[in-house]
């Protein structure tokens, strides 16, 4: 049956194509998260663009900023660190960019009083990033951004917990303790928001729905018409296909609608209008 595995061609394209459409995703890994619940993938895109934040969850200062007690603390989600202004000054701060430079060569810098003089320990790198949610049972809260240092004599780390908030950008508000060399802080920003995608083929669409149904539809009408030609009226060849000389005139037409299209965007300035003048409507 030729009709039938040509509809089929036709169904496997369009489906091709509206699956490259409504799951198309962004390419770049950093600061990327998904996971699955039910039938819903929540995607997290902490770095993409959105409305308002070219920059997505990255801080356009190049650096976030929070102090509690006598003890500030320097970030930046997902990249590493830069000064254009106010840069950290703090003894030690070999591994994060040495004294000249402090602050550009980490993306989680701490700075504590010891003594009466500041003093630096880097506790994260973007290259040391783990991702995961704040509420394992309600995706929508947002994210905990890990990031770690290997340090001669600690191992540092920061855990940023990223709320959902479409209002806008709120925090860093916090600073917390957690362990000899561990630090939480927090913040919301609408880049912790997750896109939900429906998996299981529930992700179609209407109009997705739409066109499958009348592409199957479409289908089973030429299928029973040329069953119905070829069996019952005892038509053979190609004339068992129904209305053939429709079909037939289809390249046609495509054509002359191309071709008047092309004819209008031309516009009347073209030399070949005149050609066309002595047919008058
Ligand atoms: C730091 O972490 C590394 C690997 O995760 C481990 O091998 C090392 O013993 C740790 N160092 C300290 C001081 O805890
Ligand atoms: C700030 O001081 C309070 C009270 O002294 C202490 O409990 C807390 O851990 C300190 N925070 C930091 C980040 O050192």
């Amino acid at each position: 049956m030729v009709i039938r595995s040509d509809s089929l061609i036709w169904l496997l394209l369009l489906s091709t194509i509206l699956h490259g459409v409504f799951f198309l995703n962004s390419v770049s890994a950093v600061c990327e998260f998904s996971i699955t619940e039910g039938d819903k993938l929540y995607n997290f895109n902490l770095a993409s663009p959105i409305p308002k934040f070219p920059h997505g969850v990255l801080s356009e200062d190049g650096f976030y900023k929070v102090a509690v007690n006598e003890t500030v603390l320097w970030f930046q989600l997902c990249d590493g660190m830069v000064f254009n202004h106010d840069p950290p000054r703090c003894v030690d701060c070999w591994d994060c960019g040495g004294p000249s430079r402090c602050g550009i060569t980490c993306s989680a810098l701490l700075a504590s009083n010891i003594g009466g003089y500041s003093v630096c320990t880097t506790i994260g790198h973007a290259s040391s990033i783990d991702i995961d949610l704040i509420d394992k049972k309600n995706p929508h809260t947002g994210v905990v951004v890990k990031m770690s240092n290997v340090g001669v004599k600690l191992n540092c780390s920061l855990s940023v917990s990223v709320r959902c908030d479409l209002n806008g950008v709120q925090g860093p508000y916090s600073l917390e303790k957690t362990g000899t060399c561990d630090f939480t802080t927090a913040l919301k920003h609408p880049s912790a928001c997750a896109e939900i995608v429906h998996v299981h083929g529930k992700g179609w669409g209407w109009f997705g729905t739409f066109i499958f149904i009348a592409i199957c539809m479409f289908g089973a009408y030429l299928l029973v018409c040329t069953v119905y030609r070829y069996f019952i009226l005892g038509i053979h060849g190609v004339d068992v296909i129904p209305n053939l000389d429709f079909w037939a005139t289809i390249p046609q037409r495509i054509q002359s609608l191309f071709s008047s299209l092309v004819r209008r965007f031309r516009g009347p300035s073209e030399g070949h209008r005149s050609s066309y003048s002595s047919v008058n409507f």
